[in-house]
């Protein structure tokens, strides 16, 4: 090489994903690929009933089935200590019921048996006994004077409430309401969707009987944390205990809790000795594991009448189901929902919230979103098109004149957040210019003169993502930080081993990119591993948009000691002192005389072959990163809408997303994601809803009930990005995962509203059906 070498830069570029040879040529590695010598079967009873008392359960013509090896009851688990389980969130969840079930699908008893079908037909045989008790369906029932009390297992539980939390400052609010000229109220449901992943929930636990050692391969979105909890549960010493979380087909934040199948297979492969297997059926899926959302908010913003923003009032209250069983950091009772003035500066703000217990399933996990910030988003975002009508000024102009502006950061909110960068007048403006918005209010106003209906939305939101610092942030005590061990071989190849764990995302190839950006070792010479807790360091896991923040800043962080540490090498080999070398991207030079050079691989394979005497051989770290802040990635949606007024049905006619998650490291990644994320905000914002009656009968246990879009549905996405680095992030990176989830479903429902605005018309509930919008239309006397 020659002066002026420049190496290859890897941040910014389309690397194809390392991990699709595998599943592009059907040689993915899923849990129920896994199948061991000896291997039994589990299948799980579930309750038809969302309350009743269990008087019984006979087990005898089920055990009697050939093939069946035994019937798990909550009796068997309750002599074992096990018929209880710790959640995420500090609270217990049963494993096997045993006083009384508190949901329909919950887990009553499981078979083991040969054959997966023999396991399922057994099921049938078994008979229980159940004393129906009136269901609490929704949490304004359930926090009445004298609802029935769901949590009676708890000795000192005498009501439904689980939670009140406050954030803000609640005489600062009330002065800026008694200052204002306006004050503009909306309320608003977000309803019970579930994240739905291709590949359902699952394990293999495979105890060995003679060391004793429990290797579960489990769909974990977090199997650091599982083994943690495994260890809290039964006992057993946590290096007795190996989680492997091989490829996952999805997990949007249903990966992340603990659910009774796990915990059951595991006790059984252990009284046995015999490997188990358990794999969800998709109405257990649906009906049993984390749902999401399920918030009602209510809330005000006071105005000065130029429609400077000077306060926000909010309440939430959220059915959580039977048991607090999402994953919420500790000191968070709401997750981070307090984010909810968004993009704007409001001076003051006050958020009251209240969780409540229902017959219905646990969960109220953060499906692709931080820790609840997406129903935040969603009711700021129409709040402010609310005010936007209400004030009658135009809703792209009343957020350009509230926005946190470019010179506030680091901006602290009202609510206690410190924004670590952001610019969002750029980005609306660019969302705005892409969709022709100017234009496209014109053909709005000349469609209604034709009697036509056309809808523009808009949502500049602002994500919260990368838990976290840990002096804020941890899950039932483990501190959120994460993790990172590099160790590159004599021949200059690499192991990357992280403590976060891939769904889809492609980490296998953007943590190989920040390897290469630092050491100039190329991606594909850069295994990534992770999803095994014997062979990775500690780390909390994949959700929240986390993995970037975190393990990616451990991942920059691990390679450049590395990198100082080649330099000594290099030096070494070079014969001159470290200070007079410059690193180039993939090589230390000479500063004067730039043809004497030693590359990264050569120092690697000095680390082995030549290293100096008294420093320690090998060229290998780990790094584990508390996050200084979390990142504070955002973005403007601007979606156009056409209803048709004799049906009711809407069409997506515009989706534009400009998104900034500072720097990309793999921009084609980076765009999948949003895209990703798009369908899912379209999917919730139209069709995705779990429902109950007033029995307490799950509505949407099937893919027939339950819609997902299918690629017909799916609109068409144009895309646009602004950059603005995190200033703390080593490579200036903002997690992007879950940003389109977060932004869009307001958009949406704000383009619907927007197109029967002007008659009135403020709120539509998601999901949006026609029949909702004809409703809406007949009522605003605009129904054809
Ligand atoms: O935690 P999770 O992986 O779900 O979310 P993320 O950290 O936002 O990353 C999602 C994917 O996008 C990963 O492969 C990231 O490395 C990639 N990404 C990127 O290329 N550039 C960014 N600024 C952020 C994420």
């Amino acid at each position: 090489m020659t002066e002026g070498h420049t190496a290859e830069h890897w941040l910014g570029r389309s690397v194809k994903r390392k991990e699709d040879d595998r599943f592009l040529q059907g040689r993915g590695n899923y849990v129920d690929d896994i199948n061991l010598p000896g291997m039994l079967h589990m299948s799980i009873l579930r309750s038809p009933l969302a309350h009743a008392r269990i008087s019984s359960i006979d087990t005898s013509a089920a055990e009697a089935l050939p093939g069946v090896v035994a019937v798990v009851t909550g009796e068997l688990l309750a002599q074992h200590n096990l018929a209880w389980m710790p959640t995420l969130s500090g609270d217990t969840q049963a494993v096997l019921a045993t006083d009384k079930v508190r949901m329909q699908g919950q887990e009553v008893a499981c078979v083991i048996a040969e054959d997966p079908y023999v396991a399922h037909d057994a099921l049938e045989l078994i008979e229980v006994d159940y004393d129906p008790l009136p269901p609490v369906i929704t949490p304004q029932q359930s926090l009445e004077p004298g609802a029935p009390v769901i949590r009676d297992d708890k000795e000192d539980k005498h009501d439904n409430r689980i939670y009140h939390w406050e954030a803000g400052d609640k005489e600062a609010t009330d002065r800026a309401f008694e200052q204002a000229d306006r004050v503009v109220e909306f309320s608003t449901f977000y309803p019970r969707c579930h994240p739905a992943p291709m590949e359902t929930c699952g394990c293999v636990a495979d105890v060995n009987p003679v060391t004793g050692k429990v290797t579960i391969y489990m769909t974990s979105q977090a199997p650091h944390v599982h083994r943690t909890v495994f260890a809290l549960v039964t006992g057993l010493p946590e290096h007795q205990i190996q989680i492997i979380s091989p490829d996952i087909g999805g997990g949007f934040g249903n990966k992340v809790p603990v659910y009774p199948g796990y915990v059951v297979a595991t006790a059984a492969s252990l009284l046995i000795g015999r490997p188990v297997k358990w794999i969800e059926d998709r109405t257990g899926n649906l009906i049993s594991t984390g749902f999401a959302r399920d918030f009602y908010m209510k809330g005000a913003l006071a105005l000065r009448s130029d429609g400077k923003m000077l306060g926000l009032r909010v309440n939430m209250l959220s059915d959580q189901g039977y048991a607090y069983a999402d994953a919420q950091p500790s000191k968070l009772r709401a997750g981070l929902f307090h984010i909810v003035t968004g993009s704007y500066d409001i001076p003051a703000a006050h958020v009251v919230t209240d969780g409540a217990y229902t017959n219905k399933a646990p969960g109220g996990v953060a499906y692709r979103c931080s820790f609840r910030v997406t129903e935040a988003s969603f009711f700021i975002e129409r709040l402010v098109q609310t005010a936007a009508y209400e004030l009658g000024v135009d809703p792209a102009e009343l957020r350009r004149r509230n926005f946190i502006r470019p010179e506030q950061f680091p901006y602290t909110s009202a609510t206690g957040f410190v924004y670590d960068s952001g610019n969002y007048e750029q980005a609306m403006d660019k969302a705005l210019e892409m969709l022709g918005y100017e234009d496209l209010k014109a053909e709005q106003a000349r469609a209604r003169e034709e009697g036509k209906l056309l809808g523009i939305g808009l949502a500049t939101f602002t994500e919260v993502v990368g838990a976290g610092p840990s002096k804020d942030y941890d899950i039932l005590g483990l501190k959120m930080f994460d993790s990172a061990e590099l160790r590159v071989h004599p021949t200059g190849k690499a192991i990357l081993k992280i403590g976060v764990q891939t769904q889809g995302q492609g980490h296998e190839t953007t943590f190989a990119q920040i390897v290469a950006n630092e050491l100039g070792i190329p991606p594909q010479d850069v295994l990534v591993q992770h999803g095994d807790t014997d062979n990775t360091p500690y780390g909390l896991g994949t959700y929240a948009s986390r993995s970037t923040p975190t393990a990616g800043a451990a991942t920059a962080m691990v390679s450049r000691k590395l990198r100082d540490k080649a330099r000594q090498l290099a030096a070494h080999v070079l014969e001159v002192a470290p200070e007079d070398l410059e690193w180039v991207g993939d090589r230390f030079q000479v500063k004067g005389a730039p043809d004497r050079q030693t590359t990264i691989q050569e120092a690697a394979f000095a680390a082995y072959t030549n290293h100096p005497q008294g420093m320690e051989a090998g060229l290998e770290g780990v790094t584990y990163y508390d996050p200084p802040n979390m990142t504070y990635p955002f973005g403007a949606y601007a979606v156009a809408v056409e209803v048709d007024r004799g049906t009711g049905q809407w069409k997506v006619k515009r989706v534009v997303a400009v998104d900034d998650c500072g720097v990309r490291i793999n921009p084609m990644i980076v765009e999948g994601q949003i895209m990703g994320g798009l369908t899912e905000g379209f999917a919730m914002a139209a069709m995705e809803l779990i429902t109950f009656d007033e029995l307490g009968n799950c509505i949407g246990s099937n893919f027939s009930d339950y819609l997902i879009p299918t690629a017909w549905e799916t609109p068409k996405f144009e895309l646009g990005e602004t950059v603005t680095p995190s200033p703390h992030h080593p490579i200036g990176a903002k997690g992007v995962g879950e940003s389109a989830t977060v932004g869009s479903p307001a958009a949406f429902v704000n383009a619907v509203v927007d197109a029967l605005a002007h008659a009135g018309v403020r709120e539509l509930e998601m999901p949006i059906g026609p029949d909702k919008v004809w409703k809406a239309l007949a009522e605003a006397g605009l129904a054809e």
